[in-house]
């Protein structure tokens, strides 16, 4: 079989980068069909190194809300970039976007940056522990490789740890506590026990279960306000993609912070942490600082982010645009005998193989998708860019490659 130049460089950066990929969930696992890099992007479709093209339903694993290239944001960077990328001092980009995200996000009376969601987590974390005086920490989902630290916590999206995980000290893991999602019995028991030694209870949404949190976010603001922790939604995946303000806006449950990352920016590396005053006041004697929270381009970026979020239909598309294409993969599933199905909410749905799918029947089907250049993740996104003509051949291109299945 001919080697591909994507499947070269897939082989040559796993020579020299672990798992081939600074980001574990991007390490290709299905060469050749997959591809091995992707050196191009425009609105929903994506290129690899060969020139073959791929609707793409990865976007960055959830960064690209708006689409590749947005013209909006794109230039927005280009502006920015004739005046400078970062000073010693703040840029007026910085107050300007806290502003907005005070105005769109419900729980932030004060928004502070970083780079990466993980880290504005770590921060909240931190804030909490000096404004409860405590140390323990309860955490339900993933939260970034940073706050990986429970016994049978998650140590990736889609991985767990049965001890303490692998370089992290056992008293550092004994004080964080992975819970399960809307395991309600299970965190009346363990609150019971160290309730009033938690800082924080940071939550994840389970994607394949989100509709469960209509009751469980409720359940979690009134467990946490009994026992004086401090509540924490990561919204790095939820927010500005469930509803602009997140799961908190979607359920109207107020948590005391937050944090958002994927989808502020369209792709440019910014994470915001946000919430009450009363807390993030607090950051004055619990120090988080980085040179590059107030990087410019990236708060460009983010404004004319926002900006399209509250003057175009974003949130609504997404909705629309994704119902059309998973409930036409559900047809599709049905119809061909894939043993599989979408769950969750239309926006961050989950592809769900059936436990008795045969051996190996998920990677022939990634393969499948992949082949007929439907760029897939088990968690799909769908984007303000893609449109029905994109769609009507997304579902076309996975019928020729479902019926090779
Ligand atoms: C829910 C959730 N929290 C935290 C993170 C970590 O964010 P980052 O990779 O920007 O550190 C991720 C990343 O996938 C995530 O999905």
């Amino acid at each position: 079989m001919s080697v591909t130049v994507s499947q070269q460089w897939g082989e040559r950066l796993r020579k020299v980068v672990p798992w081939g990929s600074s980001t574990c969930s991007k390490s290709p696992r299905l060469m050749p069909d997959e591809p091995g890099v992707i050196v191009r992007g425009k609105g929903c479709r994506v290129w690899d190194a060969d020139g073959r093209e791929y609707i793409d339903y990865r976007n960055a694993l959830g960064p690209i809300t708006l689409g590749y290239r947005f013209p909006p944001v794109d230039e927005a960077i280009r502006k920015q970039l004739e005046s400078g990328i970062l000073f010693g001092h703040p840029h007026p980009l910085e107050g300007e976007v806290a502003e907005m995200v005070c105005e769109v996000i419900p729980c932030a009376e004060r928004a502070r940056f970083l780079k990466t969601g993980g880290e504005a987590v770590a921060a909240c974390i931190k804030l909490a522990r000096y404004h409860t005086g405590r140390e323990h920490v309860v955490q339900i989902g993933y939260n970034g490789w940073l706050n990986s630290l429970a016994r049978g916590g998650r140590v990736g999206p889609r991985q767990v740890a049965r001890s303490a995980p692998p370089g992290v000290p056992e008293p550092l893991s004994d004080l964080h506590h992975s819970a399960g999602w809307n395991n309600t019995e299970g965190l009346e028991m363990l609150f019971a026990d160290i309730g009033d030694q938690v800082a924080a209870l940071v939550v994840s949404a389970d994607y394949a279960r989100m509709p469960e949190g209509k009751t469980f976010y409720p359940f979690l603001r009134e467990l946490t306000n009994r026992y004086g922790a401090v509540l924490v939604f990561d919204e790095i995946v939820t927010g500005f993609r469930v509803a602009t303000g997140g799961i908190q806006q979607y359920f109207n449950v107020t948590p005391d912070l937050a944090v958002f990352a994927k989808g502020v920016a369209n792709g440019m590396p910014l994470s915001v942490y946000c919430g009450k005053a009363e807390i993030m006041e607090k950051l004055d004697r619990a120090i988080v600082s980085s040179t590059y929270g107030g990087e410019a381009l990236s708060l460009a970026a983010a404004k004319a982010t926002i900006e399209t979020y509250r003057t175009r239909n974003v949130i609504e598309h997404i909705w629309q645009k994704a119902e059309r294409v998973w409930s036409g993969f559900a047809d599709l599933f049905r119809q061909y005998g894939i043993p599989a199905h979408m769950k969750g909410l239309w926006p961050c749905i989950a592809i769900l193989f059936d436990g008795d799918a045969p051996e190996g029947f998920e990677a022939r089907f990634y393969r499948a998708a992949y082949r007929h250049g439907v760029s897939l993740y088990n968690i799909p996104y769908v984007t303000f860019s893609h449109q029905d003509c994109d769609l009507d051949e997304t579902l076309e291109r996975m019928e020729r490659g479902v019926k090779e299945l």
